[in-house]
C-alpha cells in the first residue's frame, strides 16, 4: 500500500492522550485492588501495552486471543478462541483490554467466556468504537474514541494482510 492511499485518522499523540487519561481514571476506579489485566490478541496488545503503564497499580497480566471467520475487513460474527488465561479468574478484578468494538458479537463471547470463570469484577475497556455497527447490546465500560464506519488500522490493529500493526497512529484507507 502506498503512503498516499492512507488518510491520517487519529494521530499518535491524541492516542498517547486518550490512553493516559484511561489510566488515570482507572487507577483511582482500583484503587487498593489487584487487578488482572487481559488484553484480547491480536488487536489489543499496543494499547494494553501502553495502557498499562499508564496504571498505577497492582496488576497482573493475563492474554486471551480471539479470532474471527471472515473476509478481509468485516467480521462473520463467528469467533474462535485462539489463546486462553492460565491463571484462575475466580474471585478476581478482571480488565479486558481491547482494540475495536465493532458488531460486538468478539467481546460478547468473550465476556460471556469470562464471566464464566466467576470473576468478582469484569470492566471492558476499547480504544476505539464503531457504534454505528454494533449487532448486539454489549457491555463496554469505556471507549476512547468514537470512529465512523471505515476499516482502520495501525496501533496493532488488524489491517489487510495483517501488516501496518507497527504504524503509530490510526489510518485509513483513502475513500
Ligand atoms: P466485532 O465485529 O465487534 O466482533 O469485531 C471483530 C474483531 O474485528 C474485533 O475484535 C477487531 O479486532 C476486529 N475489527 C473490527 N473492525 C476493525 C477495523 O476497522 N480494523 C481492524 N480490526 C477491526
Amino acid at each position: 500500500m502506498e503512503a498516499g492511499e492512507l488518510e491520517l485518522l487519529i494521530p499518535a499523540g491524541e492516542i498517547e492522550r486518550g490512553v493516559r487519561e484511561l489510566g488515570s481514571r482507572l487507577t483511582k476506579i482500583y484503587r487498593g485492588k489487584q487487578v488482572v489485566v487481559i488484553p484480547l490478541l491480536k488487536g489489543g496488545f499496543m494499547f494494553a501495552s501502553d495502557l498499562i503503564r499508564c496504571m498505577d497499580l497492582d496488576l497482573q497480566i493475563e492474554f486471551l486471543g480471539a479470532a474471527s471467520y471472515g473476509e478481509q475487513t468485516r467480521s462473520s460474527g463467528e469467533v474462535r478462541l485462539t489463546l486462553d488465561t492460565t491463571m484462575p479468574l475466580k474471585d478476581r478484578d478482571v480488565l479486558l483490554v481491547e482494540d475495536i468494538v465493532d458488531t460486538g458479537l468478539t467481546l460478547a463471547y468473550i465476556q460471556k467466556l469470562i464471566r464464566s470463570r466467576e470473576p468478582a469484577s469484569l470492566r471492558t475497556v476499547v480504544l476505539l468504537d464503531k457504534t454505528a455497527r454494533r449487532k448486539v447490546d454489549v457491555e463496554v465500560d469505556e471507549a476512547v474514541f468514537d470512529i465512523p464506519d471505515r476499516f482502520v488500522f495501525g496501533y496493532g490493529l488488524d489491517s489487510p494482510g495483517g501488516f501496518h500493526r507497527n504504524l503509530s497512529d490510526i489510518v485509513t484507507i483513502r475513500e
